[in-house]
């Protein structure tokens, strides 16, 4: 790849991220192509490249300014320990690092991991793990395909990220234990050029913006007119609902946003107040 100044953002190549971090990069307004296999791509409307590499080589990737920007599950960035800004959590990629154990066997409780092999790529989260709970058991170090070492006899357990479970389950390993929790995370770099900062601040108001779309919902309802006050408290919105006259005089129309989580409840008062007609959209951005 050329080296030219556009700004660049490091993605997972192939895994669980990969198809969510090029959602939202899309979400957030970026055109480009890809296809499996590719290395690299250019958006077409904006002076960005993205790299794809990966996912634990990221957070040295972005601490080296290779690239300005990554998105990587958490765990990985404290594994590393590379120095890194963490820019934003990104709601998608909850997975938990766990140490898992042959289905059948007899590593049944933490105190039984006691002299016992554990497989992982994540020796530090690991290796403090064990010393806090007091645990003295070997770590094997491997890079990938950790799931499959007890099979093979090199290990007893594995300690490697859950997010489905059906990794664990398709070699016939149970969870014993989670060690932490991890979700996607945007980074960056701390050494970007002023030029480049300007670029990723308008980026990052893009990424709030999508995340705010996805934590509201748009909802309209008709309401008596006497029970305004009553919808003004339900549904805030902004600033304040819109309102507007309907034929009925007696009848109003309200417009505005709720938040996902509070919305069976605020739809459940609305009908409590002789609502109807309850109209509800997802948002494609919300900038406040
Ligand atoms: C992780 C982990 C497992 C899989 C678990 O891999 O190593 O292979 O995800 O997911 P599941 O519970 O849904 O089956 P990751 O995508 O991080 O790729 P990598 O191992 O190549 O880094
Ligand atoms: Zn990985």
């Amino acid at each position: 790849m050329e080296l030219n100044g556009n700004l660049k953002i490091a993605v997972q190549r192939s895994g669980r991220l990969s198809e969510r971090s090029l959602d939202l990069l899309r979400n957030m307004g970026l055109e480009f192509e890809t296809y499996q296999n590719r290395l690299f791509t250019r958006c077409r409307n904006l002076p960005i490249d993205i790299l794809f590499i990966r996912d634990d080589d990221i957070p040295e990737y972005v601490q080296d300014s290779v690239a300005d920007l990554g998105i990587v599950g958490r765990n990985v960035l404290d594994e590393c320990g590379a120095k890194v800004q963490q820019l934003s959590s990104l709601d998608f990629g909850y997975c938990s690092l766990a140490i898992a154990v042959p289905e059948q066997g007899d590593i049944t409780s933490l105190d039984t991991l006691n002299g016992k092999r554990i497989a992982t790529s994540y020796p530090n989260i690991l290796g403090k793990f064990l010393s806090e709970k007091d645990i003295k058991a070997e770590m094997i170090i491997l890079q990938g395909c950790v799931e499959i070492a007890p099979a093979l006899q090199v290990a007893d357990a594995i300690c490697d990220l859950v997010s489905t479970g059906s990794t664990l389950r398709t070699n016939r390993l149970k969870e014993l234990e989670t060690v932490s929790q991890s979700q996607a995370v945007l980074i960056g770099s701390p050494t970007s050029s002023e030029k480049k900062k300007d670029l990723i601040k308008r980026l990052l108001l893009r990424v709030e913006g999508v995340q705010e779309a996805k934590a509201f919902k748009y909802i309209m309802f008709n309401l008596p007119k006497k029970k305004l006050d009553d919808a003004k408290a339900l549904v805030p919105g902004c600033d304040s609902p819109t309102v507007m006259p309907l034929a009925d005089l007696e009848m109003i129309a309200v417009h505005s946003v709720v938040e996902e989580e509070r919305f069976w409840e605020v739809v459940e008062k609305i009908k409590e107040c002789g609502g109807s007609g309850i109209l509800v959209s997802p948002i494609e951005k919300f900038i406040r």
